[in-house]
């Protein structure tokens, strides 16, 4: 169904390159050629999207009123229409001039395929820029320490580093004491985890889906591992966490605390990379009650600002089975 047409269609014959200034919320798309796509999607924040997309002849707009950011915008390079690119979530279609934006079925919060492409496409640089805890500040380790604490103060202090990525968090834990393995959607952030830590295992598999039995662990951690999980999609998570939680065992979870979604493209883009990746912040509250619902009780909890080049609060938690 289409909900909404989000520019009429074009009258202008094809000439040559348009130009990019940027334009007002309200202003047409400049339209050159009418065999767009081959097609670039991209979206989020303006600055640096204006930025490139100013060097690139043929950009056709895609602006929505009600944003105040870019929504879209579309590189034509001649391929002929119709054509159609899902985008996320919706879909834009283009065809016989006009740019349509189209509602698909509501997104599956549990649908992780963007989310495991995108880790896959950045693995190894993730690996190189983030090889141990040095974005950490000192106050989000005394939380990774108290867990640490409370879990090897039992016996057997098996842990899951739950969306360990390259397996950074892995070894701070172990080197705690505790016995850690590590799960992540992404089989590249897998293969740099075993790459950077041979004497430790990892799996690749989702945070939904684990592979272990019920009571497993005396800790699960869930490190910035739940932020590309829509809040629709958290219960699943926690549950499945909280199953293959020992009695007494312990979680904590780590994320930035708020409301809405920041873009991570054009973070990536200075690396050279071009995916599509959103992540979720979440009111401390909220997730706090997700715990609770799952079986879980808080023990404590840390909200501390945003510092250095941080844009977000960051929450942790720490809860017991
Ligand atoms: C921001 S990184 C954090 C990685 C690691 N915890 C760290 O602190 O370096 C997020 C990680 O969570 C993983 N992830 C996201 N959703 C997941 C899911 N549903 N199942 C398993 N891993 C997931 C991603 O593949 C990625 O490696």
């Amino acid at each position: 169904m289409i909900t909404s047409i989000i520019n009429p269609p074009f009258n202008s014959a094809p000439t040559g390159g348009s130009t990019c200034a940027r334009p007002a919320a309200t202003k047409r798309a400049q339209f050159t050629n009418r065999r767009f796509p081959q097609v670039l999607l991209s979206a989020g924040d303006s600055a640096s999207h204006w930025g490139s997309c100013r060097k690139a002849p043929n950009v056709l707009y895609v602006w929505s009123g009600k944003e105040s950011h870019l929504l879209a915008f579309v590189f034509a390079l001649g391929a002929p229409e119709p054509w159609t690119r899902s985008w996320r979530g919706r879909a834009i279609c283009v065809s016989g001039g006009t740019i349509r934006l189209v509602s698909s079925s509501p997104p599956d919060p549990l649908d992780f395929r963007t989310v495991q492409r995108a880790y896959d496409t950045v693995a190894e640089d993730y690996a190189t820029h983030l090889p141990d805890t040095r974005a950490e500040a000192p106050l989000d380790l005394a939380m990774v320490d108290a867990f640490a604490e409370a879990v090897t103060s039992g016996g057997d202090p098996q842990v899951l580093d739950a969306g360990c990525g390259a397996g950074r968090m892995s070894r701070y834990l172990t080197g705690r004491g505790c016995l850690v393995q590590g799960v992540d959607l992404s089989s590249r952030m897998v293969a740099m985890a075993r790459r950077d830590h041979r004497d430790l295992v990892f799996t690749v598999c989702s945070l939904t889906d684990l592979p272990y039995p019920d009571d497993r662990f005396a800790g699960v951690m869930l490190w910035y591992s739940i932020i590309h999980t829509p809040p629709a999609g958290q219960a699943r998570i926690f549950a499945e966490a909280t199953r293959v939680l020992r009695p007494g065992g312990h979680l904590l979870v780590g994320f930035q605390s708020g409301e809405g979604t920041r873009d991570l493209a054009r973070a990536y883009r200075q690396f050279g990379h071009e995916i599509e990746l959103q992540r979720h912040l979440y009111p401390a509250d909220q997730v706090a009650a997700q715990l609770e619902a799952a079986g879980l009780r808080e023990v404590c909890r840390l909200v501390r600002r945003a510092q250095g080049v941080e844009r977000d609060d960051q929450a942790f938690l720490l809860a017991a089975q």
